[in-house]
């Protein structure tokens, strides 16, 4: 049995498109535990940033907006400041100048803060995100890195928000790079994760294994 702050933390952490939010959703209901898209609350900053028509090269300033503003992202809803951006931090724009924010060392340190107390405040959950085991929850009582095939991953996102393959595939590999390239907690695989890959596999299988895993030092 693992004993510390963080027994009922699940961190999930991948690229995107390896199936992180259809697999932690599932988890979540599952083991009735709380879940938080962290990648909602980078997109959105960006959104609001956006929305202001700040510069989002002005580090300062969006760190500022980051410190500032209300956020609340829950299962079905994520408002900013009294604005409803559920929709809108799925769409090409925030998409597209998502990475810079998530590359600020200021919007970071602020979101790292508001994940911890999140969790402190539902005594854990399943967060899902691209540094939960390596630097938010470090002693996460489960770490799993989803990846799937760049194809398969392209195709999911395509099922998701359509588009086009070949289009969404360069996007998604050049927010990859970007996201893995960042000075401040890029994305990786921690030495204590689970590496799953999930392109063959169904999503059910997949929320088995990590389930049994986490009942297995849990319980
Ligand atoms: O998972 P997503 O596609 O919604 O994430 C949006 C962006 O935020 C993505 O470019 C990576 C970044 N991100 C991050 O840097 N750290 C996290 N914990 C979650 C997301």
């Amino acid at each position: 049995m693992v004993v510390g702050a963080h027994r009922r933390v699940i961190a999930i952490d991948g690229p995107a498109g390896a199936g992180k939010s259809t697999i932690a959703k599932a988890l979540s209901a599952r083991l009735q535990m709380k879940y938080l898209d962290t990648g909602a609350m980078y997109r959105a900053i960006t959104f609001e940033a956006m929305l202001r028509d700040l510069d989002l090269n002005d580090q300062a300033l969006i760190t500022n907006l980051a410190q500032e503003c209300d956020l609340h992202v829950g299962l079905d809803r994520v408002i900013i400041n009294g604005h409803d951006a559920t929709t809108a931090i799925r769409g090409p724009e925030v998409t597209g100048n998502v990475s810079k924010v998530a590359a600020n060392s200021g919007v970071r340190t602020e979101m790292r803060i508001r994940q911890q107390e999140w969790a402190s405040t539902y005594g854990g959950g399943v967060i899902e995100g691209r540094d939960i085991a390596t630097v938010v929850f470090p002693d996460a009582v489960l770490k799993v890195f989803l990846t799937a095939s760049p194809e398969v991953r392209a195709q999911r996102r395509v099922a998701q928000d359509g588009g086009d393959v070949a289009q969404i595939a360069a996007a998604i590999a050049e927010r990859d790079m970007l996201d893995s390239t960042r000075a401040d907690s890029p994305l990786a695989s921690s030495s204590d994760s689970v590496v799953v890959d999930t392109s063959d596999r169904a999503i059910d299988d997949v929320v088995d294994e990590i389930e049994r895993l986490f009942l297995e030092r849990t319980t």
